[in-house]
């Protein structure tokens, strides 16, 4: 028997859903009493762990050994996310300090497990009970100025190079009230920005246009966004809302992995090259100078210099305003993981150099375009130099500005100067604070 934690602490270390779960957890654990801790001295350290890439696990073992203090003595310690899913019972298995594991779908029931362990048992819960999490949590009451919103989870693409199916779970929708619900106690604690999150958010099986204008009648609400897509999922409905609604941002995520059918194929993604590009164009037309964004994989198994090159010929063709991209890496379990034709890691290093080369030029493309322009930025953190304060525009751009702003503001700014991965911005006027 041990004493029940005062403290608590929660370390994120995924995607933006997983940043929302980690938000989610510290709610509830507020909930029961217990004081978020900034410092290393928290009596209960819940690692929010993501599987996506390499070594996540041997990462998140490292972790933990870790948080034993100079003293001897450690905190609680839960592991959760996607690794805890993937690892289950094995994680406190292969470390005694693991106090009980937590999967993605259960973490609604921390609280319990936490005082099963001040009473001396291990739990461990990875179940997948999917919505019944959400019923499950207290409502939110506080939020910063860009809150996010998980309203669909897991995936049935089942792309060969990825794990999200098998740590999150079938493809599940919060519904429509649930959401608008929850949408409205985030303006009401203080989100001027709402974005909704999926791991194929268009696919929300009530018509994700749909909820987007119903979240939009939110009055103090300014600004709606929504990621990730998958292009299957991208309705005629959904790309006209972004030309029909104001408050939805002109910005999309949406990943094409590679530019080489073959390697799609491989892959099992739905789309072609052309496939895509053709849907970019109609996303384009219903809203002119939206800013596409995307993931790659380089070093795909199989990927030969041919299939890299219409990788780089399709990031040319779309001109993307931001991207992230990846070297491939073999997932456990997974089919690709045992595909013949793995690229050696020199090649792989080289690639990806060179895409992250093509990348930028567009990004700083993208960005000198907006140089002279007008536009409203909304504050959302401080710069590193004294007096700097940074906000996004409407494309998901950082903008820097050296001028009092608080927190929370929506700034009309000039845009002055470009730089591959933020913009610097002069104030024109400010708007009645928030
Ligand atoms: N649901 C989203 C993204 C999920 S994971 C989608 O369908 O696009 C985020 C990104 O991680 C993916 O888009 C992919 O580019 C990358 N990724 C996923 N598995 C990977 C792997 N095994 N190796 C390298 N990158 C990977
Ligand atoms: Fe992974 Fe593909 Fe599902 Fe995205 S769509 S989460 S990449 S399986
Ligand atoms: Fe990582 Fe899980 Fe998100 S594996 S990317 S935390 S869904």
């Amino acid at each position: 028997m041990t004493d029940l934690p005062k403290t608590f602490r929660v370390k994120s270390f995924g995607c933006q859903m997983n940043v929302y779960d980690g938000e989610r957890m510290g709610e509830l654990l507020a909930a029961q009493g217990m004081t978020a801790a900034t410092g290393e001295d928290a009596d209960l350290v819940v690692l929010n762990t993501c599987h996506i890439r390499e070594k996540a696990a041997d990462r998140a073992y490292s972790d933990v050994g870790r948080l034993r203090r100079d003293d001897g003595s450690r905190p609680i310690i839960a592991l959760a996310g996607c690794v805890a899913q993937a690892e289950g019972a094995e994680a406190s298995k292969r470390s005694k300090m693991i106090d009980l594991v937590v999967g993605p779908q259960a973490y609604h029931r921390l609280p319990e497990m936490v005082a099963a362990v001040a009473a001396g048992q291990r739990p461990v819960d990875t179940d997948m009970p999917a919505i019944a999490k959400f019923a499950a949590l207290p409502p939110r009451r506080r939020s910063g100025p860009s809150a996010f919103l998980t309203v669909q989870e897991g995936c049935d693409k089942f792309c060969t190079y990825c794990v999200v199916p098998y740590t999150r779970g079938a493809e599940i929708s919060r519904p429509f009230a649930d959401i608008v619900t929850e949408a409205q106690a985030l303006v009401d604690g203080g989100a001027r920005e709402i974005t909704l999150l999926g791991q194929n958010v268009n696919a929300w099986d009530g018509g994700l246009d749909r909820l987007i204008r119903a979240i939009a009648r939110i009055d103090g609400l300014e600004r709606i966004r929504y990621t990730t897509s998958h292009p299957a999922d991208m309705s005629d409905a959904l790309i006209a809302a972004h030309g029909e609604i104001d408050k939805l941002m002109p910005y999309l995520h949406l990943p094409v992995q590679s530019g080489s059918d073959s390697i799609l194929k491989a892959m099992n993604r739905s789309h072609t090259a052309d496939s895509y590009l053709r849907l970019i164009e109609r996303v384009r037309a219903a809203r002119p100078g939206i800013a596409i964004s995307g993931d790659f994989i380089v070093g795909f198994p199989g990927e030969t210099e041919k299939d890299f090159c219409d990788t780089l010929a399709i990031v040319d063709a779309v001109g993307y305003a931001s991207a992230y991209s990846f070297k491939y890496s073999p997932r456990p379990g997974t089919p690709a993981a045992t595909m013949e034709g793995a690229v050696e890691a020199q090649v792989m290093d080289e690639r990806l150099q060179r895409l992250q080369r093509r990348l930028a030029e567009h990004s700083l493309a993208f960005n000198h375009a907006t140089v002279g322009t007008d536009l409203t930025i909304l504050i959302d953190r401080k710069g590193r130099l004294p007096g700097q304060m940074i906000g996004m525009s409407p494309w998901l751009q950082a903008v820097f500005i050296d001028s009092a702003a608080v927190i929370g503001e929506m700034v009309d700014v000039t845009i002055t100067r470009a730089l591959p991965n933020s913009l610097g911005g002069v104030l024109r006027r400010v708007e009645v604070a928030a």
